[in-house]
């Protein structure tokens, strides 16, 4: 019997620095009424020049370690969701895995933008249920400040920086992830899309001088297409979990516009408090926005063990998907693992590492002359 795969540890980082709608104002001909009442954000946090997607990522993976009383060396799997990484490649997720001395995992990034952490948790449940991983952390991070033109009041207004994360596993226990489902659609490619610095457009004065290096928005359209999607992956999601619409507690929706998420509850049938909202506070933080709504619920107490929960999200692609979940918690009976101490051991291997590694070179060139 193929194993379930349970989510036992969650977590979430972001920056200190909150940005307002009226300090927004200052910068771009808009106002705290006009993005509240077309948006329902309020203020977003900011990446300091210090904070980047691998740190928020780590400190998020670090946080959900702890609350799975997990060691990083027990983690075979780490997939990191970003659209903001750390560098085009080494993937963050090997970054992340470096950071906290994950010396068993395999490790890569996963571009499906917003939809991103639906698509890893999908992923790494699969992984587990396939024997192929016991254990896997899926993490949901951003800085997308970076790429956003501030002085396009089209989008600066919309997005914010941080990070959340999961630790998946395997039990023989029935319960965890029961399904999930992953659409795209290329063809809506153009509506949300940073078109610099790939291999299209490599980076040049030229494409830096056309602004090919922000994120770009048909925001009509993407409402649109948002809108439609929602309400329908959360259904199929429900069919294919043999569950109904009346037996979850909490829908935790991807948060980039309240707009969006009043849309799916109508077409759900159901009142808007079933759907978990604080897009207020954050923005929208792409991939990281619904792990670090999950953290938050939690908080809050919406979302016990037990409790069935559906992440539903869209975003660039186009892409869309879902998950349904029975909710879990820390598997019981283990020792207490302490991020500071996994932190810090991680940091005296990986210079140990680099160290072994220059050594190495040294004594292999001097065999070579
Ligand atoms: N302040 C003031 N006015 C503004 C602002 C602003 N920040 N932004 C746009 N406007 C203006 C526009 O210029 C337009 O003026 P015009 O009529 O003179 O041309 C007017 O407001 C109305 O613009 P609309 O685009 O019709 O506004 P709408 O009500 O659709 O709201 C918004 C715009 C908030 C962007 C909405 O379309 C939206 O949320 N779309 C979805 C975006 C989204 O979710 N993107 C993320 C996807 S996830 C991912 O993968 C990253």
């Amino acid at each position: 019997m193929s194993p379930y795969a349970h989510i036992t540890g969650w977590g979430m980082a972001v920056p200190e620095r909150v940005l307002t709608n009226d300090e927004l104002a200052q910068m771009v001909d808009t106002s705290d009424e006009w993005i509240v009442s077309r948006t329902g954000i309020r203020e977003r946090h900011i990446a300091s020049n210090e904070e980047t997607t691998a740190s928020l990522a780590t400190d998020a993976a670090l946080s959900a370690l702890a609350t799975a009383n997990l060691k990083p060396a027990a983690l075979d799997l780490i997939i990191v969701s970003t659209s903001s990484p750390e560098y085009i490649f080494p993937a963050t997720a090997c970054l992340v895995q470096d950071r906290l001395g994950a010396t068993k995992a395999g490790a890569f990034d996963l571009l499906a933008a917003c939809s991103g952490f639906i698509y890893g948790v999908h992923m790494a449940t699969q992984a587990i249920r396939t024997g192929a991983a016991r254990n896997a952390l899926v993490i949901g991070a951003e800085t997308l400040s970076r790429l956003v033109d501030w002085k396009d009041r089209n989008t600066c207004v919309l997005f914010g920086d941080g990070a959340g994360a999961f630790i998946l596993q395997a039990s023989d226990e029935p319960g965890g992830v029961l399904s999930g489902v992953m659409h795209s659609d290329g063809s809506g490619g153009n509506l949300l899309a940073i078109r610099g610095g790939g291999s299209a457009n490599p980076t040049s004065i030229q494409t830096i001088n056309d602004g090919l290096h922000y994120i770009e928005m048909n925001g009509r359209e993407v409402f649109r297409f948002a809108t439609r999607v929602m309400s329908q992956a959360t259904q199929e999601a429900l069919h294919k979990a043999d569950l109904t619409i009346d037996q979850v507690k909490l829908i935790i929706p991807h948060q980039a516009n309240l707009r969006i998420i009043e849309a799916a509850a109508k077409g759900l049938d159901v009142p808007l408090d079933r759907l978990f909202i604080n897009l207020d506070r954050y923005g929208n933080t792409s991939t990281a926005s619904i792990p670090i709504a999950t953290v938050e619920a939690i908080q809050q107490g919406r979302l016990l063990p037990g409790d069935k929960v559906v992440f539903v999200g869209f975003g660039a692609g186009l892409t869309w998907g879902s998950v349904a979940v029975e909710w879990s918690g820390p598997f019981p009976g283990v020792r207490r693992v302490r991020p500071r101490t996994m932190r810090w051991y991680a940091r005296i291997r990986s210079v140990m590492l680099r160290l072994l590694r220059k050594i190495d070179s040294w004594f292999y060139g001097r065999g070579q002359s």
